[in-house]
């Protein structure tokens, strides 16, 4: 039987029935459409649909949408400021080449602004092993570290 469960995502508030057993991914993705969010393994292996519920990075796709009632999740789409600038992890991606198919780019970016968020000026090993959970098989990884040190440097310094 379905439940009608109220949903916080991107500082909108979404009123949507689902079924007890239905996943964020798919609630997200297939109900409201914001199909930003990837779904790849599907096992919590991938990290290509990872959001962030109450700022802390999670796999939609491990996550049933019915235990998120009251807590506020931020998806690739409610990253950026507004809908003219991207959010400087973003831009990062971007200016240092760090997307080749982009399958991998909204997963990496969310955990990536979890990573900055709780250690802002991460060393090399330290963005390594927080992007372990996020697989590329496009770019090798290295470009994705580039990126990620070019946005702390520049969120650091805008905080300073
Ligand atoms: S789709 Fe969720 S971790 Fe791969
Ligand atoms: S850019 Fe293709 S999987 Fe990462």
């Amino acid at each position: 039987m379905k439940t009608v469960i109220t949903l916080n995502i991107n500082g909108d508030r979404y009123e949507v029935a689902v079924n007890p057993w239905r996943t964020l991914n798919e609630v997200l993705r297939e109900d409201l459409k914001l199909t930003g969010t990837k779904l790849g393994c599907g096992t919590g292996d991938c990290g290509a649909c990872t959001v962030l519920v109450d700022g802390k990075s999670v796999s939609s796709c491990l996550t049933l949408a019915i235990e998120l009632e009251g807590r506020e999740i931020t998806t690739i789409e409610g990253l950026a400021p507004n809908s003219e600038e991207l959010h400087p992890i973003q831009e990062s991606f971007i200016n240092k080449g760090a997307i080749q198919c982009g399958y991998c780019t909204p997963g990496m970016i969310m955990s990536t602004a979890h990573l900055l968020k709780q250690n802002p000026r991460p060393t090399e090993a330290e963005i390594r092993a927080g992007l372990s959970g996020n697989l590329c098989r496009c770019t090798g990884y290295n470009k994705i570290v580039d990126a990620i040190k070019d946005a702390a440097e520049k969120m650091s310094s805008s905080s300073d």
